[in-house]
């Protein structure tokens, strides 16, 4: 898709269609809106505040032969009340558009700055929004697969002053839209086709074409290595686990770099999740080839931070298996030994999430990690406590939780915070082990990440739990449902103001 800026007057832009957000309760008596009512013949005072377009949030209105505007169309799209709109609203705004467009067959559009957001970030949520909106997982469909495309992308903003900082957003907006749908497009594999293997086919292929480094360590290393916790959960399966280590040196590549930090992103990568001996029940288990979604993100994040180019050191962790039951498997009562030394009790097979995380985190340590950020599809749990709305986020170094928590809130993904009180460590004692991999069920998210806590030790550490956010199950008007690619934006908003991008 051509994307590009367009300092100059919205009526100018020659397009098929030109949208423009309208907030709730808002008239066609100034600015932009009253420009555009007159030059349309009134079309937009005819329109808006009637049933068809108050302005609330993915209201829509299309408009044919809109008078003496040079697009062939208007789409005018509700942006809810002026006071909430955020970027967040932006990106979707921009994707219900795209999406909206494209079924009509519209082929080039230009979205219409119209909020005071900042420009750069909103110009990227913009083309964020748009690639995203319009990523379909019809990779498989040999019918009804979206054919149409939208080709042209214009952004205009009359008060840019300059093309410059939009160029660069655009820039930004692009490399990460394209990482996010690379990403989905992993998470929508069937485990049939994206096995450990495989996965670490695709992040050698990334790494080649974007130049990042790679290590894909085997069992027979992993074994010399003592990481008894990834072993074992793979024991079950025919395929054999992989662990997947990109590097991206920033740091060494440029002055003013932040020297000795090593920031390590871990993503957890179960190709497919049958629960194990403890198998899961039969429906929904379709959706467990998404427990890779971490490492999906992981591995889409590495790629966009290779293209965006900030001044730290980077390593992306994939640690990658299948969770099977067979004659080999694992089982409840086993005890594991992790990298680290630490004994497991295994309780349920099916909490391996945290065991190939376990051994992960250590590794990370190995190599020199200073701050680790895990991202998992890790427990059922987050979605009984926060819905698919909200991530969870914990950690052990409260600023660097509000450093993520921060990067997020800026390109608009939500996360929670959940407490970490040492009280809920009783939860995972063992009597047998130094730990145990289940606390139960009350406080599942919390016990979860308080397992992965005991290997991260001192490291600053923040975990996301994207269980209930990584794949969306119903339809909305700025995404397809699906796998969503959650987390790449805050990674990549975090370490590319770390490090002062390009
Ligand atoms: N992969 C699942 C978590 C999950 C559930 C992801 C639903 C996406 C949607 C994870 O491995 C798991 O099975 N967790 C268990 C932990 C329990 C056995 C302690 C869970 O949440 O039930
Ligand atoms: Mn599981
Ligand atoms: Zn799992």
């Amino acid at each position: 898709m051509e994307i590009k800026p367009e300092v100059r007057k919205f009526s100018d832009v020659d397009v098929d269609a030109l949208v423009v957000s309208i907030f709730e309760g808002e008239r066609p008596d100034q600015g932009v809106l009253k420009e555009l009512d007159e030059l349309s013949g009134q079309m937009l005072s005819q329109i808006i505040g009637t049933e068809e377009m108050r302005g609330r949030v993915a209201d829509i209105a299309y408009l044919h032969q809109p008078g003496k505007i040079r697009s062939r169309r208007l789409l005018l799209v509700g942006a809810g009340k002026a006071d909430e709109f955020s970027i967040d609203s932006v990106s979707r705004y921009a994707g219900t558009a795209a999406r909206f467009l494209r079924s009509k067959g519209v082929r080039s559009m230009a979205l219409v700055r119209r909020s005071n957001l900042d420009l750069e970030l909103s110009a990227q949520a913009a083309v964020e929004g748009v690639l995203m909106g319009l990523f379909e997982p019809d990779q498989y469909k040999t019918r009804d697969r979206e054919e149409r495309q939208i080709d042209r992308l214009v952004l205009v903003a009359s008060d840019a002053g300059s093309e410059e900082p939009m160029l660069r957003a655009i820039n930004r907006g692009k490399v990460i839209g394209e990482a996010v749908n690379f990403a989905r497009g992993l998470s929508n594999e069937p485990s049939s086709v994206l096995t450990p293997t495989e996965l670490a086919e695709r992040a050698r292929q990334t790494a080649d074409q974007f130049g990042l480094t790679i290590d894909i360590l085997d069992e027979p290393r992993m074994k010399e290595l003592g990481m008894g916790a990834l072993l074992g959960v793979a024991r079950g399966s025919d395929e054999p686990c992989k662990l997947i280590v990109l590097r991206y040196p920033g740091a060494g590549a440029r002055a003013g770099a932040r020297d000795g930090d090593l920031i390590a992103i871990v993503g957890k990568g179960i190709t497919f999740d049958s629960g194990g001996i403890s198998i899961k029940p039969a429906d929904g288990m379709e959706k467990m080839k998404y427990d890779m979604s971490g490492a999906a993100a992981t591995l889409g994040a590495m790629r966009a931070i290779a293209q965006l180019k900030p001044s730290v050191d980077v390593i992306g962790l994939m640690p990658a298996s299948e969770n099977m039951p067979s004659g080999s498997a694992y089982k409840p009562g086993d005890v594991l030994r992790a990298m680290s030394g630490k004994t497991i009790e295994v309780i349920n097979t099916d909490a391996e999430g945290r065991l190939i995380l376990a051994d992960a985190i250590t590794y990370a340590k190995k190599l020199g990690a200073t701050r680790i950020i895990d991202l998992a599809t890790l427990t059922g749990a987050v979605s009984v406590a926060l819905g698919t709305v909200y991530a969870a986020i914990l950690g052990n170094d409260q600023n660097f939780v509000n450093e993520v928590r921060k990067a997020a809130a800026a390109v608009g993904e939500r996360f929670w915070q959940l407490p970490m009180d040492e009280d809920y460590r009783d939860l995972i004692k063992s009597d047998i082990a130094d730990i145990k991999n289940s606390g139960g069920r009350y406080g599942g998210t919390i016990t979860a990440a308080y397992f992965l806590r005991e290997f991260a030790e001192n490291t600053p550490w923040v975990h996301l739990d994207i269980a209930g956010t990584a794949w969306e199950s119903d339809k909305k008007p700025y995404t397809a449902k699906g796998p969503t690619g959650v987390g790449i934006r805050t990674l990549v908003n975090l370490i590319c103001n770390e490090g002062h991008p390009a």
